[in-house]
């Protein structure tokens, strides 16, 4: 049975305390639920990997409290400081050089010479990470290839049993996973779009950031690009402007298109047409259409800027057959 537990600060001691025994213990954050585990003790991450089903080449994220504790595992050049110290705490993910001395161990980083470091903006997440006081790995707290968890009950339904405990923070605010920026030699890409735009990263940083071309995306440097994930088991079909009987609609706006008084469901990812919203919705409303039957999810246009640029990220991988995942 998996514990779950409340925000309060005697549940994250006891959280704590079952992470330091090498138990695995899903966390609140700002972007998605997070399944947590001793970074520095590779039997812990071992289960981490065990529990999520994720292929032990595809490395974990380290979660820190600070820049400090970040600067004892991770290789900052120049811009890794100036995106830390804008963007720390929030929904940023550097991937740098390793530090010499640094304690995550080899698995967390399916021996990559790099390490993934988040600082979570998420008040739980950080009471947690400051008691703890050891970096805490943290992929998304989902089967690997499924969709990412918002909520205490989606990390429940993906993983009750396999983990020690959850604590739940309510759902999260942002939805969608961290932006990830690579920063080693000299050189910034991004390595996966999120709520930080590239636009707000470059303009900071005075510094061009590249997204990563297709053969740069089958490179062991950077796995989370590789093919889909963040699937549901009903096939997505994107860009929709009429709906087939059978499917689902994922409305973005409008629900008033051809064949929609066929639709088994519809969930509206935002009435308004707001990115923000749509991102904080959006794989609530995948789980939730997932349950319906349907022959698929359709899914309405959605523009492909600013944070449209991730969600549509996200969606495409969910509409791509999976041959690896996360
Ligand atoms: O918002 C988030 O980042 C959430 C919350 C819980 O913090 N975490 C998350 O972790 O999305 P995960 O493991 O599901 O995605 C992290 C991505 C993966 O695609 C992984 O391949 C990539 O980061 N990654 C981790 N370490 C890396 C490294 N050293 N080099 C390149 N990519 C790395
Ligand atoms: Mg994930």
């Amino acid at each position: 049975m998996t514990l779950h537990l409340g925000p309060d600060p005697g549940s994250i001691a006891r959280a704590c305390a079952l992470i330091g025994s090498g138990e695995l213990v899903a966390f609140p954050t700002e972007t998605v639920y997070g399944l947590g585990a001793d970074a520095t003790q590779p039997n812990a991450v071992a289960k981490v990997y065990a529990a999520k089903g994720r292929p032990s080449f595809n490395p974990l994220i380290a979660h820190i409290a600070d820049i400090e504790p970040a600067m004892r595992q991770g290789a900052f050049n120049a811009a890794a400081v100036k995106l830390a110290e804008k963007f720390w705490p929030g929904p940023l993910t550097l991937v740098l050089p390793l530090r010499r001395g640094a304690t995550v161990c080899e698995l967390s980083r399916a021996g990559l010479e790099s390490v993934g470091l988040r600082c979570p903006s998420h008040p739980v997440a950080l009471a947690l990470l400051r008691a703890f006081g050891k970096p805490v790995v943290g992929p998304s707290a989902n089967l690997s290839g499924h969709v990412s968890p918002t909520s205490a009950a989606h990390v429940l339904s993906d993983l009750d049993g396999k983990i020690a405990a959850v604590i739940d923070g309510g759902a999260s605010r942002i939805g969608i996973e961290s932006t990830i920026v690579g920063c080693a030699e000299g050189r910034l890409v991004l390595l996966r779009p999120g709520i930080i735009t590239r636009d707000e990263l470059q303009d900071h940083v005075g510094q061009h950031i590249d997204i990563p071309s297709f053969s740069d995306n089958n490179t062991p440097t950077s796995p989370g690009r590789l093919s889909a994930h963040y699937a549901p088991e009903t096939p997505v079909r994107l860009n929709a402007t009429e709906l087939y009987p059978g499917e689902a609609l994922l409305a973005f706006g409008t629900e008033t298109i051809p064949g929609v008084t066929a639709a088994t469901v519809i969930a509206n990812l935002s009435h308004k047409r707001d990115l923000t919203e749509a991102a904080a919705r959006l794989y609530s409303a995948l789980r939730d259409l997932d349950k319906a039957g349907a022959t698929a999810i359709a899914v309405a246009p959605i523009p492909a800027y600013g944070l449209g640029e991730a969600i549509m990220d996200r969606l495409i991988r969910a509409a791509t057959p999976s041959s690896f995942s996360e």
